[in-house]
């Protein structure tokens, strides 16, 4: 990874088909997953769509919380409200531990951020949910590299999943 002074990062969990939500909210709740998203982005401005702000219980705490609608009345709380996707790499790159921030989703917000984020931290379940309407963008080798993988783990009920680390391939 280029030694950049904001990188940009997507963080997602996805199933085999780049799935990540179905009405609303998550497919999966992994608790390890929520744990490693809780240890990468604290500290860090996050950045996410309304719909995503909506599906969470509050803001999540220790980080600028960062939401973009196009409703110009739209109020959060503690959260800061930007009306473009621009504004919002802006705003948090003004805020405390800015040298990573984070795009937490959902699928709209990844698609349009998707062009100008310098990594990924995707969780991969190892599932083909057949209930799901939201998806991530695909992540082709020509554009990224694979930098981390562990192994894979399994949850009590048998899910298995693994998290990966990937880096924007430059200069190609
Ligand atoms: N698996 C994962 O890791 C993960 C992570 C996050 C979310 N999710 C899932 O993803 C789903 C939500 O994703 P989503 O695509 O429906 O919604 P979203 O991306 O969270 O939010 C969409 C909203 O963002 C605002 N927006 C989008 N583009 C904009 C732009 N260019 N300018 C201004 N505002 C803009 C609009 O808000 P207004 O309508 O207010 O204008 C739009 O309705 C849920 O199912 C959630 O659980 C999954």
């Amino acid at each position: 990874m280029k030694n950049l002074k904001h990188q940009i990062c997507g963080i997602v969990a996805i199933g085999d088909n780049f799935e990540i939500g179905y009405k609303g909210d998550l497919i999966w709740h992994i608790k390890e997953d929520l744990k490693r998203f809780k240890n990468l982005t604290m500290g860090h401005p996050v950045i996410m769509g309304r719909k995503t702000r909506e599906s969470l219980p509050k803001a999540l705490p220790g980080r600028t919380n960062i939401v973009i609608t196009r409703n110009r009345d739209y109020s959060a709380p503690d959260s800061l409200i930007v009306h473009t996707l621009t504004e919002a790499i802006e705003m948090a790159k003004a805020s405390e531990g800015s040298d990573k921030i984070f795009i937490i989703g959902g699928g709209q917000i990844y698609e349009e951020s998707f062009p100008i984020l310098d990594s990924l931290e995707i969780t991969h379940v190892y599932d083909t949910p057949k209930e799901t309407d939201t998806y991530f963008p695909k992540v082709s080798g020509d554009d990224w590299s694979l930098t981390y993988k562990s192994e894979i783990f399994e949850t009590p009920d048998g899910l298995k999943y693994d998290f990966e680390s990937f880096s924007r391939i430059r200069n190609k």
